[in-house]
């Protein structure tokens, strides 16, 4: 069976494959901005403490009951209760996370079309294309539609690939290439007048923010959002681990690399807005904060970008390359939901079922563009708000309250023997049973409310 269904070649394959998932737009335009807004320092401090004491639980929760069961997140969910009813609410709960994993990429899709838009549209630019750039920079809808289109279509020539061939394959050359591209931005951006200023707002601590309740939730949303937990990607990706390898260790590098080019992404940010800044243009909305997400990335930086002369050119490409990389990396496991349920549970083909989920979801993304301020903001809201925590609470309670501790030991012991004695046996089962259902619980009530 795991020989037919693929499996990840190697451990950095793996590793690379889920950093890829996580890390996406969010790391890169709302993180840094949103560190520099709440404390800085202190903010990052608490992230990284929130990240590993509450998504980290949840993220293993995915990644063991997929590498146990060798299925897609349906089926594995199916597979883990006895009883019938909690087997049917097992697969149902799978069908919800492939159809949040599916909107989710639907207007993950339209953003990602306008990093390609504004990637190519410099060099057109430069050659003397400018008419075409402009379109290329200007919001419409036919220019929406056709860079959806053409990202969707990038998104499925890589999973039709398969795991080794496809993810593996391509996520093992673009991360060196985001991770490159980020370094060498950041360390240029950091010579420029104003940057400094930049990174010690970044840094600077400052305790009496974080201490709102408002901006731990935020903050826990955005780690949820961040490690692209709930709607089975991981789980899939889990399931494709050989058994060969050490689940909570594996999980725990790829959690500290997303968070850690978050962080990163903030060496580049914070500095490049206050380079802008020291050139006049204006990083701050009326309310005082830092202009962030869209605003910042498709109006400060090609502002700043075009405060330079050449070398401005180079560097909104390699920035545009670079959010490129970090959304399609991301999409192909999003897709990968949909189509390993089609594969597993309807026999399809990987090539049809590839087609088909793409297309429906391709289509999904037309109908969004179409009516772009009735829908773009809905489907963000009860995609990520809160169908992703949703979604996670279950997974919780089904690794915490139906997988009986016996297998569930089993399955850790299938490469440590020795993991009954380990921390992570002593801690985790009680984490997923009780505290991250119940502070996920706390935060959806609250952003219900
Ligand atoms: N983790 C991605 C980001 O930070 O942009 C977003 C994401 C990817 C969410 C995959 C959900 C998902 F299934």
């Amino acid at each position: 069976m795991a020989a037919q269904r693929g499996e990840f070649r190697s451990r950095l394959g793996f590793i690379l494959a889920a950093a890829g998932s996580a890390v996406g737009l969010g790391n890169i335009w709302g993180f840094p901005t949103q560190a520099a807004s709440n404390g800085g320092g202190a903010f990052l401090f608490t992230y990284l403490v929130l990240a590993f004491a509450l998504a980290y639980p949840a993220l293993m929760a995915e990644l063991l009951i997929g590498r146990h069961t060798h299925r897609n997140m349906s089926q594995a969910l199916g597979a883990l209760p006895q009883h019938a009813g909690l087997k049917r609410i097992g697969m149902l709960t799978g069908i919800g996370g492939l159809v949040t994993a599916s909107l989710i990429l639907s207007f993950y899709g339209i953003v990602a079309g306008w990093m390609l838009g504004f990637a190519s549209s410099y060099p057109l630019e430069a050659i003397g294309f400018t008419q075409s750039a402009e379109w290329l920079i200007t919001f419409s809808t036919p220019r929406n539609l056709t860079l959806t289109g053409i990202f969707m279509a990038l998104t499925m020539s890589v999973v039709v690939g398969g795991v080794e061939d496809g993810i593996e394959r391509w996520s093992r050359r673009l991360m060196p290439i985001l991770i490159a591209t980020l370094v060498v931005l950041s360390l240029y951006v950091l010579t420029l007048d104003g940057a400094m200023t930049g990174l010690s707002i970044y840094l600077r601590p400052d305790f009496s923010k974080i201490l709102s309740g408002d901006l731990l939730i935020d903050a826990l949303g955005s780690a949820f959002f961040s490690l692209s937990l709930g709607v089975g990607t991981m789980l899939i990706y889990g399931s494709y681990l050989s058994d060969n390898e050490h689940v909570p260790s594996v999980g725990a590098q790829v959690a500290l690399l997303d968070v850690g080019i978050a962080v990163l992404a903030g060496f580049l940010i914070l500095p490049a807005m206050y380079v802008a800044d020291a050139r006049g243009v204006a990083i701050f909305n009326a309310a005082g904060g830092l202009l962030s997400e869209d605003t910042l990335i498709f109006s400060v930086l090609p502002a700043l970008f075009s405060t330079m002369d050449t070398i401005g050119l180079w560097l909104a490409t390699a920035f545009f390359i670079l959010m490129s990389i970090a959304a399609l990396t991301s999409s192909i496991s999003m897709l990968e939901v949909p189509v390993a349920y089609l594969i597993e549970r309807h026999g399809l083909s990987r090539h049809r079922a590839t087609l088909i989920a793409g297309c429906s979801i391709a289509a999904f993304s037309g109908l969004i563009a179409l009516n772009f301020e009735r829908l773009f903001g809905l489907v963000i809201t009860i995609s990520t708000r809160y169908g992703q925590p949703l979604l996670g609470i279950v997974v919780c309670l089904f690794a915490g309250w139906l997988w009986h501790r016996d297998a569930l030991l089993a399955e850790l012991k299938k490469n440590d023997t020795a993991a009954d004695q380990r921390w992570f046996w002593k801690i985790w089962p009680l984490y997923v049973k009780w505290i991250c259902p119940i502070i996920i619980g706390v935060i959806l009530v609250r952003s219900i409310l």
